[in-house]
């Protein structure tokens, strides 16, 4: 295949906003595989902070850090990421180079958990104002649950109202195959100042 999957899509932005020694979010980190992509890419000066609301995911991650000698790169919150502005440390407002979600249901877990739409837009909106400039915020949307679809929708016409000054939104989908998961990437743009010569 030429054309990437969206999880390749994520992966490429997250790792091009996040050089070593950045601080980056995975707002749902279910089975580890993105915590521990973050944590690779922030290396050992960097930090990774994660959010879950099951016990099992927590347990996992832990488990996966471990087992790839990264848990020390990383700290997990047992609690939703609608609540992110409470858990983080104020220094890192503004810093966060990337931040990761992965929206639905725990994989091998309980499919009644599922992310939910209004608080995935409270801990989105969070985030926008914890980006830094040149940050990446990626979420993976999937629809093929019950209530994915009206969450996905209500990401998208969120995504759609950033002001283009300062947010480029871009939404990557595969457009014929019923149900198909989609990516929205967000990147906080340097917002030009009079004289200041940025583009
Ligand atoms: C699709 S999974 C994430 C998969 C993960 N990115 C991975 O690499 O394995 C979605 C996760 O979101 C979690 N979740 C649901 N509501 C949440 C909330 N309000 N805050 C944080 N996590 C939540 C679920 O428990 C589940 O583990």
């Amino acid at each position: 295949m030429i054309l990437p999957s969206i999880l390749a899509s994520a992966h490429a932005a997250v790792k091009a906003a996040c050089p070593p020694g950045s601080i980056a979010v995975d707002g749902t980190i279910g089975n580890g595989h993105d915590t521990l992509f973050l944590a690779e890419c922030v290396g050992p000066t960097g930090h990774v902070y994660g959010f879950d609301i099951q016990q099992a995911a927590i347990e996992r991650t832990h488990a996966r850090l471990q087992q790839a000698g990264r848990r020390e790169r990383v700290t997990l919150f047992h609690t939703s990421h609608h609540l992110l502005a409470e858990q983080l440390p104020e220094d890192t407002r503004g810093h966060v180079r990337a931040f990761m979600f992965n929206l639905g249901y725990l994989p091998h877990g309980d499919e009644q958990v599922i992310t939910q739409p209004h608080t995935t837009l409270h801990a989105l909106e969070a985030a926008t104002s914890w980006m830094a400039t040149g940050g990446i915020l990626s979420v993976a949307l999937y629809t093929g649950h019950p209530g994915g679809e009206e969450e996905a929708r209500a990401v998208i016409d969120w995504a759609r109202s950033l002001p283009a000054h300062a947010y480029q939104v871009m939404w990557q989908q595969t457009i014929n195959r019923n149900q198909a998961p989609s990516l929205l990437l967000i990147e906080k743009k340097h917002v030009k100042k009079r004289g200041d010569g940025l583009s």
